[in-house]
């Protein structure tokens, strides 16, 4: 069974990394509801089978399907084996939304180095790996599109997110790079979360930046407004490359 991007939006397959929570759950459940085939991969293998189990009905009425699948982005082994099972599955993989990331913010005279190396080899490494695994399989399909969870702090620094904020900037220069690089058959796009409702702040160890996002995150919005936004980017034609969402909350500026 070989099919491309071009022959049927409503059945796509898409491999989603950190689709055990918040975002990624949230696009993992949507996609599937609407009929695609969805590999949801995350390290909490516990979490991805209450999503499977919630979406799995709903998924098979509408023809499409969901699969938990455990992934360490950090392992560039890992994510191949996480790209090769979904080919394995349904013969081919349409849309790789590198999605997985963490923000454990804090000063950077708070010198919680292992911190900052756990946010570069998720937020960036792990996206690489995540194009590393998914372009040579859409060179061979001659179809593929690429979702990267970006963030508004690729935009914008505040205190406490400088490394935060570099690894998201990092992610929309490798992002933008791919786009510019890629012919034709391959889309790209950047989603650009403002303040999602999810479990990102949980792993703030940093006492005054822990606080401090408490009241910037009170006006949150739910995830599934960035799942809406990944369901358009997918479903367009393909000869419409969605370049980049922003979605914040109508409260924040
Ligand atoms: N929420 C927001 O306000 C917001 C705003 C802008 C951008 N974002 C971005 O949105 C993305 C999703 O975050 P979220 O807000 O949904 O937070 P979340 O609820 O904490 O979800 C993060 C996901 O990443 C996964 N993950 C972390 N380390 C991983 C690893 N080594 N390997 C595989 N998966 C890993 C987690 O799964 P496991 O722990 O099970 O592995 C989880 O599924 C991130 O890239 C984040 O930077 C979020």
């Amino acid at each position: 069974m070989t099919t491309t991007t071009n022959e049927d939006p409503n059945h796509r397959v898409v491999a989603i990394t950190g689709a055990s929570s918040g975002i990624g759950a949230a696009i993992a459940a949507c996609l599937a509801r609407a009929g695609h085939h969805v590999l949801a991969g995350a390290r909490r293998l516990d979490r991805l089978e209450d999503l499977v189990a919630d979406c799995s009905q709903a998924a098979a009425a509408a023809g499409g399907s969901i699969t938990a699948y455990r992934l360490d982005v950090t392992d560039r082994h890992d994510v191949g084996r996480f790209v090769d099972a979904a080919v394995d599955r349904h013969g081919r993989v349409d849309v790789m939304v590198n999605n997985a990331g963490l923000m454990p913010l804090s000063r950077l005279d708070a010198l919680l180095v292992d911190e900052w190396d756990r946010m570069i080899d998720v937020n960036v490494k792990g996206l690489l790996y995540g194009i590393a695994a998914a372009l040579p399989v859409f060179r061979a399909q001659g179809a593929g599109h690429f979702i990267t969870t970006a963030s508004v702090g690729a935009h914008e620094v505040v205190p406490t997110a400088a490394v935060y904020c570099g690894t998201k900037f990092a992610a929309w220069a490798i992002t933008e790079g791919l786009r510019l690089e890629s012919d034709p058959s391959i889309r790209v796009t950047t989603i650009t979360p403002g303040v999602v409702t999810s479990e990102l702040a949980d792993t703030i160890t940093d006492v005054v930046a822990a606080e401090a996002m408490r009241t910037y995150r009170a006006n949150a919005i739910d995830p599934d407004a960035i799942a809406r936004a990944v369901r358009y980017a997918i479903t367009e034609p393909a000869d419409v490359d969605v370049n980049e969402i922003i979605v914040r909350p109508t409260r924040q500026r």
